[in-house]
C-alpha cells in the first residue's frame, strides 16, 4: 500500500507523518517512510542542489531534477518494498511536481508534466493521498523567516498558485482526501487513521471476495 502526503510548505505534513509512524509502530505494522526529494544517496544529492543551491535555477532544470530524484527513489526503494507488501509512506510524490512546477512555476504545460510524472514514478500511483489544505497566509506564518530554503523563498503569489493547483488535483481523483490542516493535529490524525482503516478493510473484503470466487 502506498500513501502520499501533500500540501504547501507549512501545512503540517511532518507532524502528521510522525503521528502516523507512532500509530503504525504501536500496532506493529511494518512500514517505511521516504521524503521527496530524497530517500536514496543520489536523490539526496539532487535534493541539495534543488533546495540549497543559491544560483537562479531554470524552471525546466528544476522540473527535471525533482523528477530525476523521484525516479531513483521509486525504482531503488519504493517498488521493491511494495512488492514485499510493505506499507510505504511518501512525504510528497508527483502531485507536488504538478502543483509546484506545473501550477506554481509554469515550468511546462500540464500534459507534459503528467507524462514526466508517469515516467519518473515508473507508472505507480498512491492508493491514498492526504492533502493537508491550509490558507497560504496561515502556512507562511508557520514557517520561520530565518530558515527558508530555495522553494520556501518563492513568495506568496507562488504559494497561492500551488494551493489552487492542489485544489484542482484533489477534485480530479478519488485517492485524494482533503483534510483541514488548521484543525488540531490529533483531530487530523484521527481522520487519517480512519481513512486508512476503511481502505484496508475494503481491500481485505475485495481480496476475500476474490478468493471466494476463485474457490
Ligand atoms: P522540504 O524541506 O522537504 O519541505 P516540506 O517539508 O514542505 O515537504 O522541501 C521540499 C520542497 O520542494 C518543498 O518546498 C516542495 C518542493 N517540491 C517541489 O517543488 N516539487 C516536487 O516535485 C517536490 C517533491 C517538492
Amino acid at each position: 500500500m502506498l500513501i502520499s502526503f501533500e500540501g504547501i510548505d507549512g501545512c503540517g505534513k511532518s507532524t502528521q507523518i510522525n503521528l502516523l509512524k507512532l500509530h503504525f509502530n504501536e500496532k506493529g505494522i511494518v512500514f517505511s517512510v521516504f521524503r521527496e526529494p530524497g530517500g536514496t544517496a543520489i536523490s539526496e544529492k539532487i535534493r541539495s542542489l534543488l533546495l540549497h543551491e543559491t544560483h537562479d535555477m531554470d524552471p525546466v532544470t528544476e522540473l527535471l531534477l525533482f523528477s530525476a530524484a523521484r525516479s531513483q527513489l521509486i525504482s531503488e526503494k519504493v517498488i521493491p518494498l511494495l512488492k514485499k507488501n510493505h506499507i510505504v509512506i511518501l512525504d510528497r510524490f508527483f502531485d507536488s511536481t504538478t502543483a509546484y512546477q506545473g501550477f506554481g512555476r509554469g515550468s511546462a504545460d500540464l500534459k507534459s508534466i503528467h507524462t514526466l510524472n508517469r515516467l519518473a514514478a515508473h507508472t505507480i500511483k498512491p492508493d491514498l493521498t492526504f492533502y493537508l489544505k491550509i490558507d497560504p497566509a496561515a502556512a507562511a506564518n508557520r514557517i520561520s523567516s530565518g530558515s527558508k530554503d530555495r522553494m520556501e523563498n518563492a513568495g506568496s503569489n507562488f504559494f497561492k498558485s500551488v494551493s489552487d493547483g492542489y485544489d484542482q488535483l484533489a477534485k480530479g481523483e478519488s485517492r485524494f482526501h482533503v483534510l483541514d490542516a488548521e484543525q488540531k493535529p490529533e483531530a487530523i490524525h484521527d481522520e487519517i487513521v480512519a481513512i486508512i482503516g476503511d481502505f484496508l478493510q475494503s481491500r481485505e473484503q475485495g481480496a476475500a471476495n476474490k478468493t471466494w470466487k476463485e474457490v
